[in-house]
């Protein structure tokens, strides 16, 4: 007897990256395409809307026909189309949305409705543990990227073979996200956008307790995050400390001539760079991973999920997995691809949806500020 599977064709526009992807059964990636504006937006040094809504208008279109060519399926073949509704840009949103809803429309398939955040919580479920089951839950989930940072208490409950995920918002960010300054910090320090892939591999090489950037005590609730501070205290170090000015202008030069890697832009680093760097990063990374910690205890979960660009930062993946294990509590982290904005995710969070008949008709509108919880 043949078991009938559901493929979902997922679709993600809320920020700069135009993707499309085919997932079965919410588990299984036939195809995942991501046609990233890093490069168009990179001499800006920040994602620009009215920019990244025109290049998804110009991607949409190839980018799903080829994430329909490599799952080897054809449209008809699909059996929901799921879209971002939100958080996110709202012409860039807009754009996804619309396409989705026309899709539908023309093909006579439900369509479903999915929130960028619980996208990010169900990279972690697709790939799954080790032994190829989902991480146990309830877990606390930190998704920590450019655009968030924030973080869940995630439940589900069976009902009729189908999950239901539920959300519970424990803090987050109050002003940057964590990945939001380490763009502004590379910045600063002429290291290329987006920052956070340079100063991770520059960080290596620095002195972690060279200089000490306080953590904030939040009033209220201690699960909040703030960034600010930090960045602004790097802003003070490096106005204080003249001396970096002529390795910068240096550093810049190197981007102007299209030199961006890590190596080249770290033989154009000092050692007080690497040091300053190194401090940063210690000091982002121990604030996220102490308050993910603690949040992790008081809800008594038994497992952490780590998501969003951010969590592709390989002293964050250490940090996490010496501490969790030291309060025997499992922390998982998608892969690289998986972590960074793409649509596979947006298809498995639809699949529950899907099997719940949760679906859309053609009054959906994006929603720039959409809660999860
Ligand atoms: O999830 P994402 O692709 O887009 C959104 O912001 O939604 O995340 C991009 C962010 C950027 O701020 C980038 O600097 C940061 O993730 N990032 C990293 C690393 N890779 C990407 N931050 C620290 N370490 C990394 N290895
Ligand atoms: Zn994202």
């Amino acid at each position: 007897m043949s078991v009938q599977k559901n493929l979902i064709l997922g679709i993600e526009s809320s920020c700069d990256e135009t993707a499309a992807a085919v997932v079965e059964d919410g588990r299984r990636i036939l195809s995942n395409i991501v046609a990233s504006q890093i490069a168009i937006h990179r001499s800006f040094g920040g994602v620009v809307p009215e920019i990244a809504s025109r290049e998804h208008l110009r991607q949409i279109v190839p980018v799903v026909r080829e994430a329909i060519k490599q799952a080897g399926i054809s449209l008809s073949d699909l059996d929901a189309i799921a879209v971002t509704r939100g958080p996110g840009l709202i012409g860039a949103l807009l754009v996804g949305v619309t396409y989705g809803k026309t899709l539908a429309l023309a093909l006579d398939k439900p369509l479903i409705a999915v929130n960028h955040l619980e996208g990010h919580v169900h990279a972690v479920f697709l790939e799954g543990t080790d032994d190829g089951n989902p991480p146990p839950l309830p877990a606390v989930c930190l998704i920590v990227s450019g655009g968030h940072t924030v973080l869940y208490r995630v439940e589900s409950e069976s009902t009729n073979g189908a999950r239901r995920f539920s959300y519970t918002r424990i803090g987050g960010t109050r002003d940057d996200a964590a990945g939001e300054a380490y763009d502004k910090v590379a910045r600063m320090l002429a290291l290329g956008y987006p920052g956070g892939p340079v100063v991770d591999q520059l960080a290596a090489y620095g002195d972690p307790k060279a200089i000490r950037f306080g953590v904030p005590k939040m009033k209220g609730n201690i699960y909040d995050f703030s960034f600010s501070g930090i960045k602004t205290a790097v802003l003070y170090h490096l106005r204080s400390h003249p001396e970096f000015q002529p390795e910068i202008a240096g550093r810049e030069q190197s981007l102007a001539r299209g030199e961006r890697s890590a190596d080249a832009l770290r033989k154009l680093s000092t050692p007080a760079t690497l040091d300053l760097v190194a401090s940063f990063q210690r000091a982002v990374v121990d604030d996220l991973v102490t308050r993910t910690l603690a949040a992790a205890q008081q809800h008594g979960v038994r497992s952490i999920l780590v998501s969003g660009g951010v969590a592709a930062n390989r002293e964050l993946r250490a940090t996490f997995e010496t501490h969790a294990k030291r309060h025997s509590l499992k922390v998982f982290f998608p892969s690289r691809a998986l972590s960074t904005d793409n649509a596979a995710m947006i298809a498995a969070a639809g699949y529950p949806r899907f099997l719940n008949g949760k679906y859309e008709d053609c009054t959906l509108d994006p929603a720039a500020n959409l809660p999860l919880a």
